[in-house]
């Protein structure tokens, strides 16, 4: 994937529209001109039915993983009050267990380019009655995010995890030190033949492109301090977390140590 993804994936202008029947706390500055009916046309996701039309279906074909899910949410270790957003939220399914643990004094800011996902997901925030969740429907590249975040989530989300330009701006809207985690699916040893076909096949539908799905996380690592990566599944998946650097360092992009597989 291009480290300027703009040009090779976007069929019309991109779209940026915040939603959400509520909203985190007002310290979490959430700006409202984020939230506009007067947007241009939200942007299909090219090429992935997965995340469009058949976006009613990602739960269900998903809902195996949950117990991996959770995971790395659980390796997320934020405290209640805090803001966290979810980059390539999808329908929400992380949105839940995020709140388990921000509790009701913090809030969750979805980022999700596909709207069939977003709507989706704010269906969830409807029915639960989450009233400090919001769903800001755009790419995670050129987000406005107008609040200083405590933390980060990139679950399953291998393509914003290829794009440099999307890391860059979510680590310019969280505050220094603050927690990321990412996790995923990644190529076992080469000699893992099933193993990696079965990847293949599980994942083909919900990633762009399986370049870099050796070490998903090797630009999100250059971002971070204290990187810790733990491989799962005989190799077949990760969870990774760090400490964003203070902005003088990431923009330098240095990284205090490597990845403890
Ligand atoms: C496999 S789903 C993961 C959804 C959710 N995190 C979960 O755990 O179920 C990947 C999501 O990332 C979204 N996505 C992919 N590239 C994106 C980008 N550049 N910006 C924002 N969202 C993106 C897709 O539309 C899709 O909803």
């Amino acid at each position: 994937m291009s480290e300027s993804p703009e040009g090779e994936r976007d069929e019309t202008t991109p779209g940026q529209t915040g939603h959400g029947p509520s909203r985190p706390p007002p310290s979490a500055g959430l700006d409202d001109t984020s939230a506009s009916a007067a947007q241009p046309p939200a942007r299909r996701v090219v090429g992935q039915p997965a995340y469009s039309e058949d976006a009613r279906s990602y739960d269900w074909m998903t809902g195996a993983y949950e117990g991996f899910r959770r995971a790395i949410v659980d390796a997320l270790p934020v405290r209640p009050g805090q803001v966290v957003l979810d980059v390539g939220s999808g329908t929400g399914l992380c949105f839940g267990l995020l709140l388990e643990k921000v509790g009701p004094e913090g809030g969750v800011v979805g980022i999700e380019e596909s709207p069939e996902m977003v709507a989706m997901a704010l269906e969830r925030i409807e029915q639960e009655g989450w009233r400090n969740t919001t769903v800001l429907q755009s790419r995670a590249e050129d987000a406005e995010i107008a609040l200083t975040a405590d933390a980060a989530l990139f679950c399953a989300v291998h393509d914003i995890l290829q794009s440099r330009v999307a890391l860059r701006n979510v680590m310019n809207h969280l505050r220094s030190g603050a927690w990321v985690a990412a996790g995923g699916g990644k190529w076992a040893a080469s000699w893992m033949l099933a193993v990696n076909l079965h990847r293949m096949i599980l994942h083909a539908p919900y990633v762009r492109s399986f370049e870099g799905f050796q070490r998903p996380w090797s630009h999100l690592e250059q971002l971070l301090e204290d990187v810790h990566v733990r491989e799962l599944g005989f190799g077949s998946g990760y969870i990774m977390t760090g400490h964003a650097l203070p902005p003088a360092r990431a923009s330098g992009g240095a990284r205090s140590c490597g990845p403890a597989p």
